[in-house]
Formats: C-alpha cells, sequence, structure tokens
C-alpha cells in the first residue's frame, strides 16, 4: 500500500515524531501480556518506519523507550531491554536496504553493553545512507537532553572557548542529540493520552500535534497519510500572522 509520496500536492513535515503508545494496554484487551503487546508494538514500529521511508518523509523520530521508563517494573524494562538488543541485532541489514541512517536520541550509560555497541555500529555503518533518518529514542527525556546541553556549553564557558554571548538557540540546538537536523514539525501520539511526556520539546516549539486514541499495535499505515493531508492544510504561523489576515 502506497497512496502518497513526497510528489503529492501537499506540505510535507520535514521531520515528523511519533509517540508509540498503548502496548499495554492493547495486550490487556487482548487478555495477554503486555510483553506481548511491546512485540506487537516493534513490529508495528518497522512497517511505519518503512513507509515513511518509501513516501519520502526526511526524519523520523520515535519514542522507544524513555528516562521516565525505567520506573516501571524490573521484568518488564528487562523484556524491552531484551526486545531492543533482538531487533537491533537483527534490524542493520534492514536499515541498510532502507537506505535509512539511523540516530539515537539518549543517554547511553544506562543500557547494556551489547545494546551499546549494536548502537555505535548501526550509526557507524549507516551514516553514509542517505535515505530516511530515523531517531530511535531509548533512555531518552527532553529533559535530560537540554540539562546535558547546558552542562556541555557551561564547560566551554568555563574553559574560555566561548562566551556567554555566543549562546543562543543554534549553539543549544547543536548540543542536542538531534544536531544537523530540522525541527520536528508534526507529532503523532497515539494511546489515548494527550500529552507530550518529555519528548522533543525543545525540537517540536512550533510543531502541530495529532493526538490519536488508537493504541499502538492498532495504528494503521493509512493513519500517516491522515496525518500529512491533516498536516498540510494547518495554517502554520510561527507566532506571526497569517499572509491573507
Ligand atoms: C508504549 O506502550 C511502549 C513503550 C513505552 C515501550 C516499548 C516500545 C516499543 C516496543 C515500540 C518500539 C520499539 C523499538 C525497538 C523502536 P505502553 O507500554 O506505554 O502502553 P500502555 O500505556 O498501554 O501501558
Amino acid at each position: 500500500m502506497m497512496k502518497l509520496n513526497s510528489s503529492s500536492k501537499l506540505n510535507f513535515p520535514k521531520h515528523l515524531a511519533i509517540i508509540m503508545d498503548g502496548n499495554g494496554r492493547w495486550a490487556k484487551k487482548k487478555h495477554s501480556t503486555r510483553s506481548f503487546g511491546h512485540r506487537f508494538g516493534v513490529e508495528k514500529f518497522k512497517s511505519v518506519a518503512k513507509y515513511c521511508g518509501k513516501i519520502g518523509i526526511g526524519h523520523l523520530s520515535v519514542f522507544a523507550f524513555s528516562t521516565e521508563n525505567w520506573k516501571r517494573p524490573p521484568e518488564e524494562v528487562k523484556f524491552i531491554m531484551g526486545l531492543f538488543e533482538e531487533y537491533l541485532s537483527k534490524a542493520l541489514s534492514e536499515f541498510q536496504g532502507e537506505n535509512f541512517r539511523v540516530n539515537f536520541l539518549g543517554g547511553k550509560t544506562l543500557l547494556s553493553e551489547k545494546i551499546r555497541n549494536l548502537i555505535a555500529r548501526a550509526e557507524r555503518e549507516t551514516k553514509s545512507c542517505t535515505g530516511m533518518v530515523l531517531n530511535i529514542a531509548a533512555n531518552y527525556g527532553s529533559k535530560d537532553e537540554i540539562t546535558r546541553a547546558v552542562k556541555e556549553i557551561a564547560k566551554k564557558v568555563e574553559a574560555g572557548q566561548i562566551s556567554i554571548d555566543q549562546i543562543d538557540e543554534t549553539l543549544i540546538s547543536q548540543n542536542l542529540y538531534t544536531d544537523g537536523q530540522p525541527d520536528v514539525d508534526l507529532v503523532i501520539r497515539t494511546g489515548e493520552e494527550k500529552r507530550i511526556s518529555n519528548f522533543l520539546l525543545w525540537q517540536s516549539a512550533y510543531a502541530e500535534y495529532i493526538f490519536l486514541d488508537t493504541l499502538w499495535p492498532d495504528f494503521k499505515l493509512e493513519f500517516i497519510d491522515d496525518a500529512i493531508r491533516e498536516f498540510s492544510s494547518r495554517k502554520r504561523r510561527f507566532g506571526g500572522i497569517a499572509i491573507d489576515s
């Protein structure tokens, strides 16, 4: 199935972010385990990423695991990490096949050595891919990311490499995990909740939001088409006024 592509007469988002919520509730409704929901969630993520690449989305960011998700029961955290490791160990050829350049958002120290190595390898071996940039947020939190950026910049000021006057929005953006990428212009969140949950706060300052009640495993590829149509029809003024006002 492929209905849209970037030559469709629509204004495509440059950077789409997706909060894939609702795996647990989906599984519960099916009288199954949360783990089953997460496994299904990964499969859904794979097909959505592939579709976004095909229709010409330039940058896709997905929230796989947040800095707050460590508060879940240890067995669930262990399962998700196992799933992440399993996914990463098989995904490299898929990334290359789809021409995805992968980039991981989040602090690496809390991740296992195996996962850290798989992340480093995926980033290294897809560096020259020219298709969609796929940002996978794992152990990611926006407040944590901004705190790290502030520390990095403060270190440079302390070392006398830059002056306080040189701190501007560009410098802050350059110290985030999305350095060099366009700001997020469309965020889709599934799973009924209508909140941002510490995802790409700086990058999505002017993003459009689409909240869907659908639980992530029930997400359909045509929802991407619908979201792009909706995005394309919204008037984005960035704090200014509409040209025709
Ligand atoms: C959201 O559902 C899922 C998570 C926070 C963690 C796991 C994410 C995936 C399995 C999909 C992506 C995976 C990869 C490898 C990129 P939830 O557990 O918050 O559901 P609930 O709100 O219904 O409990």
